[in-house]
């Protein structure tokens, strides 16, 4: 007998549309309670405007061009990126004012740089000479010019010039150069957002800004106009705006939060909740005490620990493969195969940079399917 003719080859259906309830999403599937989400933007949003800095959300946290649209509908004043290559599918959404907040170097990138410098007003970080010179000689290749900023490692131990005179000096260059124009200061601290304590952090992030503060003193001195000093991440906001030192603040993860940030202690004004959660199935009970569901380690990072069950009482995450997540279920946890769980990712940005669809939803129904544009471009 002849075989019957092959059957084409499915398409994978999105894994919802909007009006379907969140329980009929596929999954896994990152989600976003949107109440939660514009709270957090409004929040933010409002503490900048209050103390008078201006607020570029990093746009690393997300990688959605949608979700930045709505930061700047709010406010903001542009955007901030890592990598220059991260940049592309936002400008191409037609966002035109990019902070990347990076050192950029290599004759690749930095042509790639000078090509978006053409597109859109860019700013970038430096904190050696020689890249400085490249970076200029690049812009002028292309005709292009781009605002330079001085890293000054205000405490972190990662990038940036160690201090007021080396800025000094990176900021005489930049005015002498072509294709540049010197714009002023990143003094971001990554290791004090971290911080548990509120009053521990608080100290950590003063001691950064009054370092910030006497080299853009130092940068006046010198008769450089030092007009803008940018940095602050979710943990330090707070702080970094009333410092009077900060004028733009960088934070990315308010929007969404993650089990990191949830661990510190937020004793101030601002309240941030959960508003980024994974969506997954419990696939398997096989034994009393386990279930295990179809998110892992290709659907969420855990360098910042395990997932939380949100909402789970009676059920703990406690290990996580490629593709399964294993949970403790205690005896009177109610749970059934098929149910749908909640998880809250401990940290949201290399979480986002595995998924290409955000399923933003409201009161449990969908709203929209944001692509997450800029996933995977990390070059
Ligand atoms: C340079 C820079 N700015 C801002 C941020 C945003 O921090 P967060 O997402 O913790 O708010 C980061 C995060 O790593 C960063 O590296």
């Amino acid at each position: 007998m002849a075989n019957p003719p092959a059957a084409s080859v499915p398409a994978l259906p999105p894994a919802a549309a909007p009006g379907d309830p969140l329980a009929r999403v596929d999954t896994p599937s990152l989600v976003l309670d949107l109440d939660a989400f514009e709270s957090n933007l409004r929040q933010m949003q409002a503490w900048a405007d209050r103390h008078g800095v201006a607020l570029r959300p990093h746009a690393k946290a997300h990688k959605c061009p949608e979700i930045a649209r709505r930061q700047l509908a709010l406010g903001a004043r542009g955007i901030c990126c890592q990598k220059v290559s991260e940049a592309l599918p936002f400008v191409a959404a037609g966002i035109d004012d990019v902070h990347i907040s990076n050192e950029v170097v290599g004759a690749a990138k930095l042509a790639l740089l000078a090509q978006l410098a053409r597109a859109a007003r860019v700013s970038v970080c430096v904190d050696d000479a020689g890249n400085l010179a490249d970076i200029s000689a690049a812009m002028a290749r292309a005709q292009a010019q781009v605002e330079v900023l001085v890293e000054l490692d205000v405490g972190q131990g990662r990038c940036g010039v160690p201090d007021a005179a080396a800025a000094v000096a990176l900021a005489r260059q930049a005015q002498a150069l072509p294709g540049v124009t010197f714009g002023g200061l990143q003094a971001y601290h990554g290791s004090v957002q971290h911080v548990r304590g509120h009053a521990e952090r608080a100290a950590v992030a003063a001691r950064a800004a009054q370092a910030a503060a006497e080299c853009a003193r130092q940068l006046r001195a010198a008769g450089i106009p030092c007009d803008r000093i940018t940095g602050a991440g979710t943990g330090s906001a707070e702080f970094d705006a009333a410092s009077g030192v900060y004028t733009e603040m960088q934070a990315g993860s308010y929007a969404f939060m993650d089990g990191d940030y949830g661990a510190n202690a937020w004793s101030g004004p601002l309240a941030f909740r959960h508003s980024l959660f994974l969506l997954a199935t419990v696939m398997s009970m096989p034994a009393p005490g386990r279930a295990v569901v179809d998110a892992g380690l290709k659907s969420t990072t855990i360098e910042c620990g395990l997932p939380q069950v949100a909402g789970g009482a009676g059920l703990q995450y406690a290990a996580a493969n490629d593709e399964h997540g294993v949970l403790k279920v205690a005896a009177d946890a109610a749970l059934r195969l098929g149910d749908t769980l909640l998880l809250i990712p401990a940290h949201v940005d290399p979480t986002f940079n595995l998924h290409d669809s955000l399923v933003a939803y409201r009161d449990g129904v969908v709203e929209g399917v944001w692509d997450i544009s800029a996933r995977g471009l990390s070059r």
